[in-house]
C-alpha cells in the first residue's frame, strides 16, 4: 500500500485545497493530512487564521478525500510523522517547491501545480473589511498601530483625527471634525492622555462603535462602570491596549502557573520602567506603565487584595517618574515599580511553593520565560513567537472580539476596572507617600 502525506493550514476550505487533495490522493492508497494547530500556525507568524483547529479539521474530514487527519504541532514533525506512518510519498503545493527537498531523505516530495486565483489569504481580506478610525496624539502608538494593521486581513485604518492638531501621521488621512470620523468608521482607536479619552469612547458607544483604547480606559473609577454598561447596552466591544495580555507567550505564563507549575503564588514582583524620550508625553510613569505591572499582578493573583500602599516620586511639573505599589493579598504579595525617568532592570518573578518564574527584561516584551526549581537540572525555558510587539495580535484579538461579541478574553473586567481604580486613588492622593 502506498502511503501520501500532506500539510496545510486549510482555512475555509476552497476548491484549490480540493483540488490539491484530490490529486494527492490520487497518488497512493492511503491519504494522511496534517492540519496546522493554531499554537504552530501563531509560531510561525500566521495570525489571521479564521477558523479554529477543530473546524478546519471537520472540514477536511467532510470531503471524504482523507483516510486520516492528523494535527501539525511542531517545527520538524513531518520527519516524525513520516517516519512513524511509513510514508512513501511526501506532496505540497508549488508555491513550496524546494523548501521541502530536505524529506527525500526520508520519502519521495512530490510539488503538484497550485491551482491559480485562489487563497485563503485571498477570502479572508474579501470580507468585509472592519473599518477603523484612530484618535489621539500618542504618535509613537498610533504610528505602531497602523504599521501592524497592515498585518492582519480585515483591519482598515480609514483616518485620524488628533483633537490637539499636533503630530500630524503623514501616511493616513486627517480627519477634522471626529463626528464625521465617527461616522465613517465600524470601530476606534484611542491613543491619548486617560484623562480626556473618556468623551471619545462615551460617543463612540453610542453610536455603536467598538473601542479599542490605550489603556487606563479612565483615570476616574466612577466611569468605568458607565463605559462598560453603555458596551453592553450597545452590543459594542470595549477593549483595553495592554500590548502583553494578547501575547502568546504571557498568555501561556497565565495557564501554566494556574495549571500549578510552581505551586501557590506566594510573592510577585513587576518592574517596568524607560528612560524620557517624549517630552511631550505628559501621562506619569503610572498611567503609561502602570497598566502593565498591574496586569502582571492581577492575573496570577486576582484583584481581592487586602491592602495597598503607594510611593511616588514626582518631577518638578508635578507627574510622577517613579511609583511602586505594594500589594498585600490573603497568603501573598506583590509589589510593581514603574518609572519614566528613572532605569531599572525590567523584569518579572513570580515566586512560588514549587519554583518561581523568571521573566527577562523586558517582560512586557517577552517570547521567552523560564520555570525554575531548586535543582537547575529540573529548570524548563518556554520560547513563543512575538512579532511587533504584540501589537498584531492584539488587533487581531480586538476583530475576533468585534465577531465573538467577548472582549474580555484577555484582560477581565475586574482587571480593567481595578486598573481605574489604582489611578483614581493615586490621582486623590489616596494612601501616596511622595518621597
Ligand atoms: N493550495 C493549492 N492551491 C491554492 C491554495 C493552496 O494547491 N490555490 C495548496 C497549498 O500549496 C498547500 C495546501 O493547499 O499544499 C494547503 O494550503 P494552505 O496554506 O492551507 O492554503 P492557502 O490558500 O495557500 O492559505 P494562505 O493564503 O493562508 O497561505
Amino acid at each position: 500500500m502506498k502511503k501520501v502525506i500532506t500539510y496545510g493550514t486549510y482555512d475555509m476550505l476552497h476548491k484549490g485545497h480540493i483540488r490539491l487533495l484530490e490529486r494527492a490522493r490520487a497518488l497512493g492508497d492511503y491519504l494522511i493530512v496534517g492540519v496546522t494547530s493554531d499554537t504552530f500556525d501563531r509560531a510561525r507568524g500566521k495570525i489571521n487564521v479564521k477558523q479554529s483547529l477543530q473546524e478546519r479539521m471537520e472540514a477536511i474530514k467532510a470531503t471524504g478525500l482523507a483516510d486520516e487527519v492528523i494535527v501539525e504541532e511542531y517545527e520538524g514533525q513531518k520527519i516524525d510523522d513520516i517516519r512513524r506512518y511509513d510514508i512513501d510519498i511526501f506532496t505540497v503545493g508549488s508555491d513550496w517547491r524546494g523548501k521541502f527537498d530536505y524529506l527525500k531523505e526520508y520519502c519521495e516530495v512530490c510539488y503538484l501545480e497550485r491551482t491559480k486565483g485562489i487563497s485563503s489569504s485571498e477570502l479572508r481580506t474579501e470580507e468585509r473589511k472592519i473599518r477603523i478610525g484612530l484618535i489621539g496624539d500618542l504618535a509613537s502608538e498610533i504610528n505602531k498601530f497602523v504599521n501592524e494593521s497592515k498585518y492582519v486581513n480585515g483591519a482598515e485604518v480609514v483616518g485620524i483625527y488628533n483633537p490637539l492638531g499636533t503630530g500630524k501621521i503623514d501616511t493616513i488621512q486627517e480627519f477634522k471634525d471626529f463626528d464625521v470620523l465617527l461616522s465613517t468608521v465600524d470601530a476606534l482607536y484611542i491613543a491619548m492622555n486617560s484623562f480626556s479619552s473618556y468623551r471619545f469612547i462615551k460617543s463612540a458607544l453610542k453610536c455603536k462603535k467598538h473601542v479599542l483604547v490605550e489603556s487606563p480606559i479612565t483615570m476616574e473609577y466612577c466611569k468605568i462602570e458607565e463605559l462598560f454598561q453603555l458596551a453592553k447596552d450597545n452590543k459594542c466591544i470595549l477593549m483595553e491596549s495592554i500590548k502583553t495580555a494578547y501575547s502568546l507567550a504571557f498568555s501561556r505564563l497565565i495557564l501554566l502557573v494556574k495549571s500549578g507549575m510552581i505551586g501557590d503564588v506566594i510573592s510577585i514582583d513587576s518592574t517596568c520602567t524607560s528612560l524620557r524620550k517624549n517630552k511631550k508625553d505628559k501621562r506619569g510613569s503610572l498611567q503609561s506603565w502602570g497598566p502593565y505591572g498591574l496586569l502582571s499582578i492581577f492575573s496570577f493573583l486576582g484583584t481581592n487584595y487586602i491592602k495597598k500602599e503607594i510611593y511616588t516620586k514626582l518631577d518638578c511639573e508635578g507627574h510622577d517618574i517613579f511609583t511602586k505599589i505594594n500589594f498585600y493579598f490573603d497568603g501573598a504579595v506583590a509589589s510593581m515599580k514603574v518609572a519614566d525617568g528613572i532605569k531599572s532592570e525590567g523584569e518579572l518573578i513570580i515566586s512560588g511553593s514549587k519554583g518561581y518564574v523568571y521573566v527577562p527584561a523586558p517582560w512586557w516584551k517577552t517570547d521567552y520565560f523560564e520555570i525554575r526549581q531548586e535543582h537547575i537540572e529540573d529548570n524548563k525555558r518556554y520560547f513563543y513567537q512575538l512579532e511587533g510587539e504584540g501589537i498584531r495580535y492584539m488587533i487581531v484579538c480586538f476583530l475576533k472580539a468585534i465577531k465573538t461579541g467577548r472582549g474580555d478574553f484577555y484582560i477581565s473586567k475586574d482587571i480593567s476596572k481595578e486598573v481605574s481604580k489604582i489611578m483614581d486613588d493615586f490621582c486623590g492622593k489616596k494612601n501616596v507617600v511622595y518621597l
